[in-house]
């Protein structure tokens, strides 16, 4: 008789597509520890020492795990002042990735803001673009410029589900042109969209916005910290795209900008960098003055050699497919676990976190009370989880009328570290959400400030129990 083979075959699951070959203990705490360190920072998160955290999703930014051939490449890095090998090896994968032949290195993505904002920005002008980042928006206000955010209206309807939330609406975007025009130096497109939770840009978008660029004779700037999760979505979602390389769906993002700001704490796997890439010459020239004046020469440009080897090895692995759906998926999973729990959060999941709804979270704190702080400190004493806060502290006051503001989405972000968590600790961050959700009901008093600073208060603001 012949053996029957069980042709049922099961589908392999999902798995990392990388190992781990070094780690780095963490500590748990108890909640009456927690209670006293987190009164002793004014119930601030980022006042918290990270011994004092047990899994820390308060940012993806420079808080990724770098591979052994990054690290390899940090020890071939050239430590030259000037012309280092190290800074040509950026310069070919900046050209080769993106596309741009002119770049500067700078220590950040703020830096490079700081640098290309000094060259375009000036006082009285008006920047339309999706939802800036607050450190983009914060260059632009502290240049007496005003920052007006384009994003389509699907994004602040957190229960919506949108393929690109992170779009710009054209409408919006040719008023500001048509009424404002003279007083806008350039359009900036952040993507994925931070502020609106991680979401991505459609290309159809993007080539809207290069259009409209064009009628207006104006310059495109992308913010570009997550643009490899940006286009992971675009592969995913948009049709036509499911069978291009992420590279090839890269450069056709950037074929629609002329200069691009990049964190390189984020898509390219790197603790510290960043750079301004463009395709004009005479504006690199013009950068490079003051890029010499706050950051360094321009073939260092305030990284060090190691760390711009680091940076060019890991744009090519932030664009790689296997990567990307690794480090997506476990975001996505996290939200899921969440979404199984009834707990409110902006949909779809983004890329970089989760971006929890705090106003329908905590609908008995008013929101003068800052719900979504309230609800960040609620989970750190819950668990040590340390996520943080995207709404009104962060908002900031209107540089005019100093009135606070209160964004329309008050959001918890869970900012998920590349290659840093498993699974398990993202279980442990669900069910801690799901206690808090179970017993809401009583949550009913937030925080009033007691000290802040006159610009970007969130990193020290503190705060007291409002009642
Ligand atoms: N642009 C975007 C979209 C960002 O998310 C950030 C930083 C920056 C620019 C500034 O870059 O930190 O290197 O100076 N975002 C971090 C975050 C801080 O937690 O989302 P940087």
């Amino acid at each position: 008789m012949l053996y029957h083979f069980n042709h049922n075959n099961m589908e392999l699951p999902f798995a990392e597509s990388y190992k781990m070959k070094m780690v780095e203990p963490i500590r748990k705490s108890t909640r009456a520890e927690r209670e006293v360190w987190i009164k002793q920072a004014g119930y601030n998160l980022f006042g918290l020492k990270s011994e004092q955290v047990f899994i820390d999703l308060l940012t993806d930014s420079g808080t990724g795990a770098m591979s052994d051939r990054q690290w390899a490449a940090m020890m071939m890095g050239d430590e030259s002042y000037a012309g280092a090998t190290s800074y040509f090896n950026m310069k070919n994968a900046i050209r080769e990735i993106l596309g741009f032949e002119y770049y500067l290195p700078t220590h950040q993505g703020r830096a490079a803001e700081n640098v290309l904002f000094s060259v375009l920005v000036k006082e009285g002008d008006v920047v339309p673009g999706n939802s800036h980042f607050d450190t983009t928006k914060g260059h632009i206000e502290f240049r007496k410029a005003k920052a007006v955010d384009c994003t389509i209206d699907e994004a602040f309807d957190t229960t919506l589900v949108h393929p690109f939330k992170g779009n710009v609406d054209e409408e919006k975007l040719e008023n500001v042109l048509k009424t404002q025009g003279e007083k806008v130096p350039f359009i900036i497109v952040t993507v994925t969209c931070n502020s609106s939770g991680g979401q991505p840009v459609s290309v159809e978008n993007l080539k809207m916005v290069r259009r409209l660029a064009d009628k207006y004779g104006k310059i495109v700037v992308f913010d570009s910290a997550r643009f490899a999760e940006n286009a992971y979505f675009i592969k995913l979602r948009e049709e036509g795209y499911k069978d291009k390389t992420i590279r090839e769906i890269v450069l056709e993002m950037f074929s629609c900008a002329d200069v691009m700001t990049m964190s390189a704490k984020k898509d390219a796997i790197v603790n510290m960098g960043g750079f301004i890439a463009m395709r004009n010459k005479e504006l690199h020239a013009q950068a490079s003055v003051f890029n010499i004046v706050f950051e360094g020469y321009i073939t260092y440009g305030g990284m060090s050699g190691r760390d711009m080897n680091a940076l060019a090895q890991g744009l090519y692995e932030g664009t790689d497919f296997e990567f990307l759906e690794t480090r997506i998926r476990q975001v996505e999973y996290l939200g899921n676990r969440l979404m199984e729990f009834g707990i409110p959060l902006q949909q779809p999941i983004g890329g970089h976190g989760v971006f929890v709804d705090a106003k329908r979270f905590l609908c008995n704190v008013a929101k003068e009370e800052f719900q979504a702080q309230k609800l960040a400190v609620e989970l750190y004493l819950e668990s040590g989880v340390r996520g943080v806060e995207i709404g009104a502290i962060l908002a900031d006051r209107d540089p005019l009328t100093r009135e606070n503001r209160f964004p329309a989405l008050e959001f918890l972000r869970l900012a998920i570290p590349r290659r840093v968590y498993t699974n398990n600790h993202m279980d442990v961050v669900a069910v801690a959400l799901k206690n808090l959700f179970d017993r809401r009901e009583t949550i009913r008093k937030g925080f009033r400030i007691v000290h802040e600073a006159p610009i970007m208060r969130h990193f020290t603001v503190t705060l007291e129990h409002a009642d």
